[in-house]
């Protein structure tokens, strides 16, 4: 393929006819990638294996079929980055390939150079369908007549019949927009935008509160039980590529909203990080962090259609701290925790905090004047089959509408990876999913209504799936942290 150094468009797919060239386009470059062997690394399944593959779980295995030997996979598959501050940064580089490998072969068909991949905004309030999966993956033939590559079965029913794709929790931006800072660590859990800070990291654990919402919550709604609720089928669904298209312009959403403060991480255990990939033309490519977070600039040079800021008025969330005098600890203070684990079902399950006064370095830095932030912390979250996820609320009155309720909401547990994140053979040894919820607002509001009980917190977690899933999930303790 010719170098093309312009400056690509990644098109919102909704302002695109159903057949824009576009997406037609897409559809024949997948088709094409599919009849590749997986050796072969420009391949649909091999893209997909980067991701992460399970061998035996491989939905389109074909019997006696080679795979690459296993010292290749053990430097191409199986990177995705979770629960980690390389969740941005990794996927960018991810996609920027996968579209290079696309735009070829569509040269390589006879199709127009510069294509760029288009992005699925669902969180658009200006677009009635934006909920809806875009008509191009749920129409059963291309342009061409042939069966259609970006149609999969393995999908929430509602998807392919276009309905609405989850509902407005799961596209909710107002937590992960308002969010402070790239990067927090409370005891080693707690996540900020983009995710708290690790080496390699293969395997979900703390995710920052972009990843949680909406990505996995959206991973969660489009997959059902099928292929995007898991890690290692989810790049085999063509609308993968689309919701991390919609991520990483996310990404871009929340610096420019506010860019003195939402700045990305300057260690350079982060910009020196760098990755194993496969170029368009096959090749063995190692890109570092640095050269991705500008993603108008060479190599990358692309940019979104869109990326104005769906919050715009809204105030960010945290007051930039006051500085703390020197003898004043940063640590996160534990404030409160539950005793024995949580076993959650299909239905409402009601745990209560009994919350102490802080006696150590949150008294003091409350003392000193400093902002407060309070994470409510699932720990050690296991299980599987709670595809749905769950809604967790504070203080929820009982039989309140779910109207009322939702001034209540402390945020989503969201189920993706949650079966990965389990299994003991992974890197954190079964240890699960840590979610922490900034509730700092919703505890402020709550402190202030009538019958405020400063020692008591309700935590509520509803499921919102079928109450037909098998859901068998156990939170090995809720805490609440003063940081
Ligand atoms: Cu690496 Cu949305 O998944």
């Amino acid at each position: 393929m010719p170098d093309d150094d312009s400056l690509k468009i990644r098109k919102d797919v909704w302002r695109l006819a159903t057949w824009d060239p576009v997406l037609d386009w897409y559809a024949r470059a997948v088709a094409d990638m599919q009849t590749r062997p997986i050796t072969d690394p420009t391949s649909w399944r091999y893209q997909a294996a980067v991701h992460d593959y399970v061998v035996g779980r491989d939905p389109i295995a074909r019997a006696g079929e080679k795979l690459p030997s296993t010292a290749e996979q053990q430097k191409f598959w199986r990177q995705c980055q979770h629960g980690s501050w390389f969740f941005l940064p990794w996927h960018r580089w991810y996609l920027w390939y996968f579209e290079r490998i696309v735009a070829a072969t569509i040269v390589k068909l006879g199709g127009p150079t510069a294509w760029a991949l288009p992005y699925w905004n669902y969180s658009d309030e200006r677009n009635p369908d934006a909920l809806k999966l875009p008509p191009a993956f749920r129409a059963t033939t291309m342009p061409d007549g042939r069966p259609n590559s970006l149609l999969v079965a393995e999908r929430a029913p509602a998807c392919n019949l276009g309905q609405a794709v989850g509902d407005a929790l799961d596209i909710d931006l107002r937590r992960c927009l308002t969010e402070d800072m790239f990067s927090v660590t409370v005891f080693g859990r707690g996540g900020g935008f983009g995710g708290p800070s690790t080496g390699f990291h293969h395997s979900p654990g703390t995710t920052g509160s972009l990843e949680a919402t909406p990505h996995g919550s959206m991973h969660s709604a489009v997959g059902g039980d099928g292929w995007m609720s898991a890690f290692n089928t989810a790049a085999l669904d063509p609308i993968f590529w689309l919701h991390h298209a919609n991520i990483d312009r996310l990404w871009e959403v929340w610096r420019r909203r506010d860019p003195a403060r939402h700045t990305n991480p300057t260690e350079r255990d982060w910009l020196t990080m760098t990755f194993d990939f496969h170029d368009a033309a096959g090749a063995v490519v190692t890109p570092s962090i640095e050269q991705v977070v500008d993603m108008t600039a060479a190599p990358l040079r692309y940019t979104y259609e869109d990326m104005s800021d769906p919050l715009a008025g809204v105030p960010p969330r945290l007051r930039a701290p006051r500085p703390l005098p020197m003898e004043v600890s940063p640590m996160p203070e534990m404030v409160a925790a539950t005793s024995r684990p949580l076993t959650l079902g299909t239905g409402t399950t009601t745990s209560a905090l009994s919350i102490q006064a802080p006696t150590g370095p949150a008294r003091l830095r409350s003392a000193a004047g400093a902002a407060r932030t309070i994470y409510l912390n699932l720990e050690n979250v296991t299980g599987a089959g709670a595809v749905g996820g769950y809604a967790v609320y504070l203080n929820a009155p009982p039989g309140a509408s779910a109207s009322q309720r939702a001034d209540h909401l402390a945020g989503l547990l969201p189920t993706f990876g949650l079966a990965e994140a389990s299994r003991p053979d992974n890197e954190h040894g079964g240890s699960g999913l840590q979610i922490a919820l900034n509730v700092t607002d919703l505890v402020s509001r709550l402190e202030a209504q009538p019958g405020w009980d400063s020692n008591r917190l309700t935590v509520e977690f509803v499921y919102r799936g079928a109450p037909t899933d098998a859901a068998t999930i156990q939170v090995g303790r809720v805490s609440l942290y003063y940081a």
